[in-house]
């Protein structure tokens, strides 16, 4: 099929409502580790990574090995039956995630991951209300649009009353108008407010991402979760960090996000680059969380933690080990991070940089002063760099957030490639915008 007939299809037989990124959209038909290329034969550097989740690149040799042996054997099973793959990662899983974390349910997506860790969270505790933050994203059932805080996310009629919003830890845009370090980090105290204001006094837990993805890779100061998480514990709640976008060394130095702020969550979701894009979530909980579900009322899964997905995920988490793991993605992150510095150096358009590890974001102003929100920059942005062979991402509640998150096979050429191609398109986008 041709670009055009795969577009005029995509119109005719798929909803409207699926976001399609670029003025003229971009059918992909190959990768290859972090490059790939469109129905044109088009080579691009892929820095968005299907939205995070080509962890160790496309086509991964480990993970095309370990899934074409799979395949021949058994593609599925689901739960009914326990095989070895399933166990083999929960295994694995146990072994790297931080504290006492050790018990997987595994689902199919971000999604059903969250609203598993919700329902664990509620019989645990016998509690209904969960605390999320603002400008947060869960996922797209019902019960996670209700997590969600970005009214462009939020489609349906259906959201729980159970779910509360406390501010979040937006240091570039405080909603208390203060500035880090001297605010105290209040806006953790918001938590207790929301609580003893909105909430029956006692809840079920205190949901968060490590860095928020969708929201524009909002990343809060040191302090943040451990107060947070304080707070949440002493009015009964367990922490549940959603570690879709965070998790398998993206943020450096650590496997999961988390471990940055110095605080061991109860229950931690996960999904995206668990398995390279095969589909997969799953939901890790401490020993008491996980056995409080034990005779509750019956549950399964059918494709959760089938054969095919596991082993796709065994090979990921061999392949980021054998790439030297998140030491290595730390040193990746750092070079990143420092090209998109001097960046922000050279364009006022650019209001703050932001990220950790391989996690890196821009959210783009008119002007330094004012810090508009600047998403017709980042509009014109994704075009200059799509036309130069880069693919990027965008987010945040003004769609002024670029998102840079490459596989993290990616090597130290391709990360200066990128900031070139980068710094380039920004000097377009200058020169059409004109200098503040
Ligand atoms: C932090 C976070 N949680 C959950 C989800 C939902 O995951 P999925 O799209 O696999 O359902 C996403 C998706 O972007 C996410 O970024």
């Amino acid at each position: 099929m041709d670009t055009q007939a795969i577009l005029d299809k995509q119109r005719q037989y798929l909803w409207p409502n699926h976001i399609l990124y670029y003025t003229d959209p971009l059918p992909l038909a190959h990768g290859d580790g972090v490059y790939v290329w469109d129905t044109n034969g088009k080579q691009y550097l892929d820095f968005f990574g299907g939205i995070l989740t080509t962890s160790v690149g496309h086509n991964n040799p480990h993970v095309v090995e370990r899934v074409r042996e799979q395949v021949g054997k058994l593609i599925h099973s689901s739960t009914l039956y326990p095989n070895e793959n399933h166990v083999a990662l929960a295994e694995k899983l146990a072994e790297i995630t931080p504290g006492r974390l050790q018990m997987s349910f595994f689902t199919n997506s971000g999604s059903e991951a969250n609203e598993t860790a919700i329902v664990a969270a509620q019989t645990y505790t016998d509690a209904r209300e969960i605390v999320a933050l603002r400008h947060a994203y869960s996922g797209r059932t019902s019960l996670t649009m209700s997590v969600t805080a970005h009214s462009t996310w939020k489609l349906g009629k259906s959201f729980s009353p159970d779910i509360k919003h406390a501010i979040n830890p937006y240091c570039y845009r405080c909603p208390l108008k203060l500035s880090y370090p001297s605010c105290g980090v209040a806006c953790a105290q918001d938590i207790e407010d929301v609580i003893r204001t909105t909430t029956s006094g006692r809840i079920a837990a205190f949901m968060a991402e490590p860095i928020q993805g969708v929201g524009g890779f909002i990343t809060p100061p040191p302090e943040y979760f451990e107060l947070a998480v304080e707070i949440a514990r002493h009015y009964g709640g367990v922490f549940i960090c959603d570690e879709v976008q965070t998790g398998f060394g993206r943020t450096g130095e650590h496997w999961f996000g988390i471990s940055h702020w110095n605080v061991e969550p109860d229950i931690m979701t996960m999904a995206k680059g668990i398995a390279n894009g095969m589909p997969m979530g799953n939901t890790i909980a401490v020993p008491e969380v996980a056995e409080a579900m034990a005779g509750k009322g019956l549950t399964l899964s059918t494709f959760g933690g089938n054969p095919t997905s596991t082993a796709a995920s065994l090979g990921t988490i061999e392949a980021l080990e054998e790439e030297g793991g998140p030491a290595r993605f730390a040193v990746l992150g750092d070079r990143l991070r420092a090209g998109m510095d001097r960046l922000w150096e050279k364009y006022p358009l650019i209001g703050d940089v932001r990220g950790k590890g391989l996690m890196q974001g821009i959210e783009m102003v008119t002007d330094r002063q004012s810090k508009e929100p600047a998403p017709k920059a980042v509009a014109q942005l994704f075009e200059e760099t799509r036309e130069r062979g880069l693919l990027i991402g965008k987010g945040g509640l003004y769609s002024n957030v670029i998102r840079i998150a490459p596989p993290m096979t990616v090597n130290e050429e391709q990360i200066d490639q990128a900031l070139e191609i980068l710094d380039y398109a920004l000097g377009v986008v200058h020169e059409t915008i004109g200098v503040p």
